[in-house]
């Protein structure tokens, strides 16, 4: 996270496992994202499509693959509707309309001094929302996931609460309390590394010379990658299990409008939600521009936007980019 968060923000980071920008967006912009996403029903969430991956996608090449992957896809439809019903009312992934209002009224209000030098990467945002009834995703860290394509171990994901959130209420994001000492901290970038240099092995590169998830996809090697990839979300899977309830986690009061960073790469949780009515989060998911070897792509989770903005603390401010189209500012990787 050197470079990526200023020397305070390191600090704080570190000591709590997050950073208080001290930003509270204002009323009617918490007002704008409410009613964006409100318009929006539950069955528009599109988090399962994680589940789905495009990695999977890429072993349809007969027929009958075809059937069987719509079978499949039916099966996990159910699967996921189930889930659904008990999981989030809404979970919905993308680049809202409201993404470059936040952005702006973060940068206005000095988010560049939470940040280093390094440009970061707009991936996407998300709005999670349930009752009390509903559970959360649960104590987990976010791996390599192939829809992500671009993604770093330094990710900073812009947590914003719409509501209060202290110990009466539940519902508080909880994150390792010491980054420092945590057992996935060294390794983080290390393993996405790793697999990026497999599949520029095996896979065709853009123009720059970073391996697309579509060349990765379709490469006649993509069963090597399959696997490897597998192996990754296996390992991911067992050290997750192995360290629950290990952690020592920090549950974070916030204010509503409150602008929080946090790494979504160490282990992360939610507390139950006590409250009648719902409660609703916004996340800005970034990633540091490092040199992984992998091509940002400009869509995921079947086809909505994504990686259309960079934010460059060095000028305070933030443009749209075209990925697919531009060479961004990639730095090398920090060893
Ligand atoms: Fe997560």
């Amino acid at each position: 996270m050197k470079k990526v968060l200023s020397e305070q923000a390191l600090e704080q980071f570190f000591e709590n496992g997050f950073v208080r920008t001290g930003i509270i967006l204002p009323e009617n912009l918490i007002d704008l994202i409410r009613t964006e996403y409100g318009d929006q029903p539950g069955s528009r969430s599109n988090w399962n499509y994680f589940a789905r991956s495009a990695e999977k996608r890429r072993r349809l090449k007969g027929v009958s693959d075809r059937i069987r992957a719509a079978l499949g896809n039916l099966r996990s439809r159910r699967a996921d509707a189930e889930v659904q019903s008990h999981l989030y009312e809404k979970a919905l992934y993308g680049s809202s309309g409201v993404l470059y209002a936040v952005l702006d009224q973060c940068l206005k209000s000095g988010l560049v001094e939470s940040l280093d030098e390094i440009p970061l990467l707009v991936g996407h945002d998300i709005l999670l929302q349930g009752s009390k009834y509903h559970m959360s995703f649960g104590f987990h860290d976010d791996g390599f996931g192939w829809d992500i394509f671009f993604q770093t171990g330094d990710d900073v994901s812009i947590y914003i609460p719409l509501q209060s959130l202290d110990e009466s209420s539940g519902g508080r994001l909880c994150v390792e309390k010491r980054p420092g000492d945590s057992s996935i901290f060294q390794e983080r970038n290390e393993y996405i590394v790793r697999f990026a240099d497999f599949c520029r092995i095996h896979a065709g590169s853009d123009s720059y010379g970073r391996v697309t998830r579509l060349a990765a996809e379709q490469c006649s090697r993509s069963d090597l990658i399959d696997e490897e990839y597998q192996r990754l979300s296996d390992w991911i899977v067992s050290r997750r299990e192995s360290q629950q309830g290990q952690v020592q986690m920090n549950p974070i009061d916030a204010g509503r409008g409150e602008v929080i960073l946090f790494n979504n790469k160490m282990f992360h949780d939610v507390e139950p939600w006590r409250l009648a009515e719902n409660r609703s989060v916004y996340i800005v998911r970034c990633s540091p521009l490092y040199e992984m070897g992998l091509a940002p792509p400009s869509s995921f989770l079947n086809d909505v936007e994504c990686n259309r903005y960079l934010i460059e603390p060095s000028h305070a401010s933030f443009r749209a980019v075209r990925p697919e189209k531009e060479d961004l500012p990639f730095v090398p990787v920090p060893s």
